[in-house]
């Protein structure tokens, strides 16, 4: 690799509650260097940090405070030399956006659910389905651009637990999710909503889990899921029941995920994404922002057999790990495995 070339990516949507953990993640990230910010033609022209209400629990980096936000508009990007687009628009903005980057050339990291079924787009998540990458063979890369795609925040913790669990065939799995607010992007839900409250609907959450966890991991189980709002800022809790075809034990499921690791050694991927504690009250939404890199690990616990069942719960940082730092860790895999820094 090149250690001192850089690739000059996009951030489209950048002001919301994914972009800015796009803006913070890419800010000191080794081989990306944000060029180019869009969010609402309103702030064209303002500084991120005049115009941002920034909600992450951590400084704005110095780096992205002065980037001046930029007009939507692909001849301009291809101008400021983008290669590279990461989009964290809402689905309907995306519909639109996305495919035109796409016929531009660009290629595109995407958070939206807007692509994410088309049989030639991947849902990516480096751990459970790098190989999935070489759809975009399919999308007519390398002549033209493409769009990767990754999951839903809570589909992507699922999956990360259960990937390295494949190998026990998974029947069925039973989910109830705790989410957190930020999930609903910024300013999201009314306060008056959502404070001293849950609540036990999140339109489309559901049926995106069903669907997401076939397609990555490539198993057909029976999924059965609730998905509830709860009052917390960021991370997402998830309480897992599974019906193996194997007869397990809990130490079996233990070192599954001890074990699991990732085939490419990319900047974002920790080292272990997976971290199981039996600490009694583990995992916790106020962890959210642990491990190295901060946001990326996926935390199990509670682990217990009742029959032939397995329970668990884990919890992913739906904002990191769940959108932007996915996002980034795809694009890092796709610049490592098609050489773009060589
Ligand atoms: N939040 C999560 O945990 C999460 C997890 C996984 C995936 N996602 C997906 O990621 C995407 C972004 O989610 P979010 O939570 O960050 O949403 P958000 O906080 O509402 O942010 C949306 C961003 O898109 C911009 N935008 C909205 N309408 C636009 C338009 N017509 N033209 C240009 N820019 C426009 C907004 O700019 P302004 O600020 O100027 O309006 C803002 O920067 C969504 O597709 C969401 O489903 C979210």
């Amino acid at each position: 690799m090149n250690e001192n070339k850089k690739i000059k990516v996009a951030v489209i949507g950048a002001t919301g509650a994914v972009g800015q953990v796009f803006m913070w993640k890419l800010a000191q990230h080794p081989w990306f260097d944000v060029v180019y910010a869009t969010a609402s033609a309103s702030r064209i022209g303002l500084a991120y940090s005049e115009t941002t209400h920034w909600i992450l629990p951590l400084e704005m980096p110095q780096e992205i405070r002065d980037i001046k936000m930029k007009e939507f508009k692909i001849k301009s990007m291809q101008e400021a030399g983008v290669q590279i687009v990461f989009s964290a628009l809402p689905a309907g903005v995306a519909r639109e956006a996305e495919p035109q980057l796409r016929a531009a050339g660009f290629y595109i990291f995407s958070n939206a659910a807007a692509m994410r079924y088309d049989s030639n787009v991947p849902i990516l998540i480096p751990e459970t389905n790098y190989e999935k990458l070489d759809l975009i063979r399919d999308q007519g890369y390398p002549k033209t651009g493409f769009v990767v795609t990754n999951a839903n925040c809570v589909t992507t913790g699922l999956a990360m637990a259960l990937a390295p669990l494949r190998k026990f065939g998974i029947n069925t799995v039973s989910i109830n999710s705790y989410q957190s607010v930020s999930g609903a992007g910024y300013p999201g839900l009314s306060s008056l909503d959502i404070q001293d409250n849950c609540i036990p609907f999140i339109n489309g959450e559901e049926e995106k889990i069903e669907k997401e966890i076939k397609k990555i991991l490539s198993i057909d189980p029976e999924v059965y899921a609730f998905t509830v709002r709860v009052p917390v800022m960021f991370g997402h809790l998830e309480t897992v029941w599974l019906d193996l075809d194997k007869d397990v034990d809990v130490d079996d499921i233990e070192k599954a995920w001890k074990d699991f690791k990732i085939e490419t050694d990319l900047p974002s991927t920790p080292e272990q994404p997976v971290v199981y504690s039996s600490e009694k009250t583990f995992p916790q939404q106020k962890y959210s922002f642990w491990g190295n890199p901060s946001g990326m690990v996926v935390y199990t616990g509670r682990l217990k057999k009742k029959k032939n069942k397995i329970g668990f719960c884990l919890m992913v940082n739906n904002i990191v790990k769940g959108a932007a730092g996915g996002s980034i860790q795809n694009a890092e895999l796709f610049v490592k495995k098609y050489g773009l820094l060589d």
